[in-house]
């Protein structure tokens, strides 16, 4: 036998030398819900250890992660129905919390990296990504509100606008809206291929933002495709998007790839709610480890090739992985 791999497993050392793919602090972006109430810690049940954070509270929230390491964060708002309206008016309504809590963790923190979520979901009384008129999601004249949130997010200091709401033509829409007005460093990170999927369940219960009536499935993608992703990369490509991301993470990692080998741009992924809840779960049945299978997750999902992961295990990662 001239070929034995198991010569190159034969001490960590080795390992380590020839370890392919790495996993670092440095590539977690760690999803954090906030809401209008001081001083509000409360629990989310499907989702284990992530909490929604009222207005103030989350600075230190954000303080404790910075210490453990992490350094780039997206920002979530939990708005009260009473707030909601078909237009989502909320969403760029001057110093309404979302837009406070931006600007007083920029000032605190100038290091740390900032993304937003760009969609009218979490302020529309309809629950959906885009204004609903008699059970049709119209583009275009979402397109407009996209831009005046985005603008409103610029203007409140966020280093990365994440729209995700999967409407057409909004990344270069939205571009142009920040170019316009002297934003032109403002980063857009598009959800460019993101797939109507039933792992988001979690994430709307702690929104409480899902969709009145109806589903997504007229401007998110069909799980059963790939081509489609790659045809969504190039337009937003175009468009100006800085970075791509692909949404969920563990059931599309050939998308990553897919996305990875054909465009120029740093692809990123979603590991999203119902991905985390599923570990969760498992480990409080005992039948799987946390640490282990956590880091085996986000291993995976780098090795696909995604340069940055959004993910709830990034505080238990880094708590973990302490140095
Ligand atoms: C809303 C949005 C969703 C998620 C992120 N932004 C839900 C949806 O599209 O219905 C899901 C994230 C997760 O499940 O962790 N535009």
């Amino acid at each position: 036998m001239y070929s034995r791999p198991r010569r190159n497993r034969k001490s960590t050392a080795i390992r380590d030398m020839i370890k392919e793919t790495q996993i670092g602090v440095e590539h977690l972006i760690y999803p954090l819900f906030v809401t209008n109430n001081p001083g509000e810690e409360s629990r989310i049940d499907a989702l284990p250890g992530i909490y929604r954070w009222g207005k103030d509270v989350v600075v230190k929230e954000v303080e404790s992660c910075v210490k453990l390491g992490l350094k780039h964060f997206v920002l979530f708002p939990v708005v009260p129905e009473e707030l909601k309206d078909s237009k989502g008016s909320y969403s760029y309504q001057n110093n309404n919390f979302y837009l406070e809590v931006i600007a007083t963790l920029k000032k605190e923190f100038p290091q740390i990296t900032l993304m937003s979520d760009v969609a009218l979901d979490p302020y529309s009384s309809d629950g959906h990504d885009g204004l609903v008129e008699d059970g049709v999601i119209l583009n275009d004249r979402t397109l407009p509100i996209l831009a005046d949130m985005s603008l409103a997010q610029a203007q409140a200091g966020i280093d990365i606008i994440g729209p995700s709401d999967m409407m057409d033509g909004r990344v270069g829409y939205i571009r142009e809206a920040l170019d316009e007005k002297g934003y032109t460093d403002t980063a857009i990170m598009s959800y460019c291929a993101k797939y109507a999927s039933a792992f988001y369940g979690p994430f709307r219960e702690a929104l409480d933002s899902a969709p009145k009536s109806g589903d997504k499935k007229t401007y998110q993608m069909d799980p059963a495709n790939k081509k489609e992703a790659l045809r969504e990369a190039f337009l937003d490509m175009e468009e100006g998007a800085d970075m791509l991301m692909v949404k969920p993470a563990l059931s599309y990692l050939d998308v990553i790839q897919t996305i990875d080998e054909n465009t120029t741009l740093p692809v990123t992924a979603y590991n999203v709610s119902g991905e985390y809840a599923m570990l969760h779960a498992a480990v409080e049945k005992g039948w799987l480890d946390y640490e282990s299978t956590m880091t085996e997750i986000l291993l995976s999902i780098r090795r696909a090739g995604a340069k940055g992961i959004l993910t709830y295990f990034a505080k238990d990662f880094a708590q973990f992985h302490r140095s």
